[in-house]
Parts: structure tokens; C-alpha cells; sequence
């Protein structure tokens, strides 16, 4: 039941466009993550999509908008979020403001807040779907909920198939973690999650530091353990590697795969969640990490591994 298309097929951006108009639901690829589109104003469509991702409906959506002018139509900006805006946009941060009052956007996507978090991706398909369209477009990552996020087709396939109307196929997303997430309320800015936008990057754009991001919570259901920074010592386990020195405990692994053999954070970051839900395939009851630098991307990482390693609720 649901289909799947090359991106770069004729007629394919009009036809997901035209699925978004009529209430359906389309992933897409972004810069960060695939997403799972729904017309942003259309409040059954939301409903359906929280139901295909098994998501909890008080967890708000991004609104994803063509340029900054569309922004404005959704959210307040302060003088933080405007120089935020200008600096990043397109690209990988998502702002969470003031919602405007005639703020177009269902009330179901923002969950009942006076706030909204808006983002322009910079990825020319998801650019063309949002365009064609004419109208945001909410989208949590592809992935059922509980599941890490889905950075190709495949994965989004493995997680929604049978649940959605469209998969976009655009190959891999570039930056392989989501976007970071700065609130801009009452004069302060926080980072609430780190993603594809370094803090070093933002906080020397505003001139000032950021306010911390809150310590991650639980960890995803379906993901096997993860335990940062330990070497692969226990029989069974598979191993994250990082960098060209692997531990000696790795001959014993189930499984090794390398995020960066030649340290590179950027690269680690593209390839994080491909190398987690392959490792979580291959059966290791566990998976120990190698430690990763906590700059540039690396703070996103860190943070998407502690998640996954917390404890169940
Ligand atoms: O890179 C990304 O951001 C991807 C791509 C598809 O754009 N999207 C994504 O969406 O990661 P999602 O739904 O998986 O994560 C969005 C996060 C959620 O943790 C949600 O709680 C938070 O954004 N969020 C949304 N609206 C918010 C608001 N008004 N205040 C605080 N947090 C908000
Ligand atoms: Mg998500």
C-alpha cells in the first residue's frame, strides 16, 4: 500500500504534493533526518500521522516552511531568533517561538501550546515538497516512535510500510542527526536539543553562550542497550566504534562498525543511526560504544547514545 518513489522522478514532488493537499501522508528526505509530511493545517492528517508513528499526541511537530517570510507567518521573532534565523536558514535548526495568532498551523500539531517550532530545511527536495504544496508542512522523523531516526528509505520503509501513502526516495540524509532546537521565549535562548547545527556555531553567531540543554530522558523502547564509552569485552556484544584504534576486546564483538575511522564527527554523525539499527539487527544483546569528542556534531551524538542507553521508564 505504500509506495515508494525516486525523488528525482517526473512528476514525483507534484504527486507527494498533491497526497499532502488531500490529507495523506508522505516522507521525505531532509538534510538531518527523513521526515513523515502532513499538510501542516489539516488537523485529521496530523491525527493519522500520529497514529502511523505510535506517537503520543502531546509530543508537538515542526513546522516546516519554504523561507524565513513564511516563518514569520507562524511565529514571533525576537532579535535572537532573527539573527538565528538569518545565519542558519536554510539549514538544520529548528526555532521555537511565540505562535502568532492567526498562526494557520492545527492546533494538534503544537499540542495545545502557545508556542511553535519552526524550521527551513535546506534540502532542495524537501524545499521542492513544501514549495508545490503552498503550505507548511509538519514532519517528526519517518521512524515509529520509540525507534531511532531513519536516514534512508530503507529504514523508513523497515519502520511505516503499510502505514503511509508515499516514501520520496532521495538517497541518504547528509547530516545523519536531527536538527537542533533553540528556544527563543521572554529574551532567553536555550538549546533544548543538540543537532545539526554545532552550539560553538550558534552561540558565536548571537555573540553569547546558550543556556544548557536539559539532561536526556529515557531511553527509546526496541533499541538494544547501549553502554558509551565501555569496550566490547563481553562475548555477544556488538561494538560502535570511533577512530582507527579499536579496543582490545573488538576480535570477541558480534559485530564491529566504525562511525569515523579517521575521526571525523561529521562523518560519525551521518553514519550513527544506519550503524545503530544494523547493529541492533545483528542480535548483540548489547552495544558498547568507544567514546566520541563532545564538539561540533559530537554533542549531538553524545546526546542521541544517552538517550538511547537511559534506563526504561
Ligand atoms: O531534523 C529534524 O528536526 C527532523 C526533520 C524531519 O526535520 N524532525 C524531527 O522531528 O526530529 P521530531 O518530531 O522527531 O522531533 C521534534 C522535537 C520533539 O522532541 C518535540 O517535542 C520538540 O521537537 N518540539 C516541537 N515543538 C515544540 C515546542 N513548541 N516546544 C518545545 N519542543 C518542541
Ligand atoms: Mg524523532
Amino acid at each position: 500500500m505504500t509506495r515508494r518513489v525516486p525523488a528525482g522522478e517526473r512528476g514525483a514532488i507534484d504527486e507527494a504534493a498533491r497526497i499532502l493537499g488531500a490529507g495523506g501522508l508522505v516522507a521525505f528526505p531532509t538534510e538531518t533526518v527523513y521526515g513523515l509530511g502532513a499538510d501542516a493545517t489539516n488537523g485529521a492528517a496530523i491525527a493519522k500521522l500520529y497514529a502511523a508513528k505510535g506517537r503520543p499526541a502531546f509530543n508537538p511537530l515542526i513546522a516546516h516552511v519554504r523561507d524565513i517570510a513564511a516563518a514569520r507567518a507562524l511565529a514571533r521573532f525576537d532579535a535572537a531568533a532573527e539573527k538565528l534565523g538569518q545565519s542558519f536558514w536554510p539549514g538544520p535548526l529548528t526555532l521555537v517561538l511565540p505562535k502568532v495568532a492567526a498562526c494557520p498551523v492545527a492546533d494538534l500539531a503544537t499540542a495545545g501550546l502557545d508556542t511553535i517550532a519552526v524550521r527551513v530545511p535546506s534540502h532542495d527536495i524537501a524545499h521542492a515538497l513544501i514549495a508545490a504544496l503552498g503550505r507548511p508542512v509538519v514532519a517528526p522523523s519517518a521512524n515509529q516512535s520509540g525507534h531511532v531516526s531513519p536516514t534512508t528509505a530503507d529504514h523508513v520503509f523497515a519502520d511505516l510500510a503499510g502505514r503511509i501513502d508515499l516514501v520520496l526516495d532521495g538517497g541518504p540524509a547528509p547530516v545523519g542527526v536531527e536538527s537542533t532546537i533553540v528556544a527563543c521565549l521572554d529574551e532567553a535562548v536555550t538549546l533544548l536539543r543538540p543537532g545539526g547545527v554545532p552550539r560553538e556555531s550558534i552561540e558565536r553567531a548571537l555573540g553569547r553562550a546558550v543556556n544548557a540543554a536539559p539532561q536526556p530522558g529515557q531511553r527509546n523502547d526496541d533499541e538494544a542497550m547501549l553502554a558509551p564509552g565501555m569496550l566490547a569485552s563481553q562475548p555477544g556484544e556488538a561494538l560502535l566504534a570511533f577512530g582507527p584504534d579499536l579496543p582490545p576486546g573488538a576480535p570477541q564483538a558480534a559485530r564491529v562498525l566504525n562511525l569515523s575511522a579517521r575521526r571525523d564527527v561529521v562523518e560519525a554523525a551521518a553514519n550513527l543511526f544506519s550503524h545503530l539499527r544494523a547493529l541492533d539487527r545483528s542480535g548483540a544483546h548489547a552495544i558498547a560504544v568507544m567514546p566520541i569528542p563532545h564538539e561540533g556534531l559530537g554533542e549531538a551524538i553524545n546526546d542521541r547514545l544517552a538517550r538511547a542507553a537511559a534506563p526504561r521508564e
